[in-house]
């Protein structure tokens, strides 16, 4: 008979190794050993389902993906919400403790807790939340970070006061520029906190919120309960999970996550170059993009009426129109946009395609908006692999 001690030895054993899995095996593919291939396309290779079928993109910190065939209701519900963290999520009970201080360029500096927040009143935004590396596993040549496909996107209703409102309270003095907000992410080691500041225009602006609640109900915890802000048409990194501090400076905030994470080139890069950090910028807004929800790709599909459908967006600006070629390119035709719309939501779009003919089919769409965009054959190649919005394109088989 095994002693006791030795069974608490293994069991402890197995309990760390256990423990250990999802962020040994997230080590393993972010760097490459699983496969021996390079460390993006051995992420991309392993399209896990999670908990409620979202593609898992990495265990260590929760990245989780919706797949494409679920763009198909204009409001992204909850469950069904790609989760984008940079570190580990707060502990639930931080909540009951929460409290949000505003200081910096302020006349006023103040405190709330989540009771005084929810007493002030509440305005609501339907916004297209999209991560500036969706689609990043699209890029070649390849570049590292998490390998999203193309569903680090959702639309939700978000609802919450307006930022203004409690900058209004706290007085933003004339030398105040930017805002910053700070994240309650539990940091692991050295890695910096969750940072990023705004302009003080954006700030200002009345769709920006601290959102409490999501599609009508309180933040889930994963996607920033008790509060977070919502800053519309911008990246999803502008828009701070399980806020903490807001700080009104006079100038930009400098940290990892304003330089050298979420920015751009400020001039074309040729694929595979190198940028110099003062050749770059933050990134703000969304640009023009559009996915197909259906078909899918490498679907098989009977001769006849095929429903090609799926969403577009443009961040701070509007979709005007969708296209859509059967033939790779070579014609397009107008899909139709769908009813709902608002200012910083994307629409859905379908077009009806009589499908004559067997055969292999390459089926593209193509969004422009309100700022005279169209989205481009290739997507502009950049090191960090941002913003990718290559007009989208699906394979399938009429049979
Ligand atoms: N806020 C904090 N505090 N920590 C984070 O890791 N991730 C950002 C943003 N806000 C993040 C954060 C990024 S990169 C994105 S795309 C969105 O949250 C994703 O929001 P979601 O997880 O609610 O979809």
């Amino acid at each position: 008979m095994p002693s006791r001690r030795k069974f608490l030895r293994h069991a402890s054993t197995a309990a760390l190794t256990l423990a250990a899995i999802p962020s040994v095996l997230s080590w393993a593919l972010r760097s490459g050993m699983a496969s021996g291939r390079d460390a993006s396309e051995a992420q991309t290779d392993i399209p896990l389902r999670g908990a409620d079928g979202l593609i898992v993109r990495s265990y260590r910190y929760t990245d989780l993906e919706t797949p494409v065939e679920d763009f198909n209701t204009w409001l992204t519900p909850v469950p069904r919400f790609f989760v984008r963290n940079h570190m580990h999520e707060p502990a639930p009970g931080a909540a009951q403790t929460w409290q949000l201080t505003i200081g910096g360029e302020v006349e006023k500096p103040i405190t709330l807790n989540l009771n005084e927040l929810s007493k002030l009143k509440t305005y609501s935004v339907v916004n297209t939340l999209e991560c500036a590396g969706n689609g990043r596993s699209l890029h070649r040549p390849r570049v590292a970070g998490v390998q999203w496909g193309k569903g680090a996107v959702g639309t939700a209703r978000f609802s919450g006061p307006r930022l203004a409102d409690v900058l209004d309270r706290a007085g933003v003095k004339p030398t105040g520029r930017f805002v910053m907000f700070r994240g309650g992410d539990i940091v692991p080691g050295t890695v910096p906190p969750f940072i990023r500041s705004v302009p003080i225009e954006k700030a200002l602006d009345g769709d920006t919120l601290i959102a409490t609640h999501m599609n009508g109900s309180p933040l889930t915890l994963s996607h920033g309960f008790p509060a977070r802000t919502l800053v519309p048409g911008w990246i999803g990194a502008a828009s701070c999970k399980w806020l903490t501090e807001i700080k009104v400076l006079d100038k930009e905030f400098v940290g990892n996550f304003m330089s050298p994470a979420y920015r751009y080139p400020n001039q074309p890069v040729n694929p595979g170059d190198a940028v110099k950090p003062e050749d770059t910028h933050p990134l703000t807004a969304l640009t023009v993009k559009s996915v197909i929800a259906a078909p899918t790709d490498g679907k098989i599909i009977p001769a006849g009426r095929v429903a090609i459908q799926g969403a577009a967006w443009a961040g701070e600006a509007d979709i005007t129109r969708v296209e859509v070629s059967t033939d790779n390119g070579n014609t397009w035709a107008d899909a139709v946009l769908g009813h709902d719309r608002a200012r910083y939501a994307w629409r859905l779009w379908k077009f009806d395609w009589k499908a004559a003919k067997p055969g292999d089919y390459t089926v593209l769409s193509r969004a422009t908006d309100t700022q005279g965009r169209t989205q481009p054959a290739a997507a502009a190649w950049n090191p960090s692999g941002y913003l990718y919005n290559a007009m989208d394109q699906v394979k399938i088989h009429v049979s």
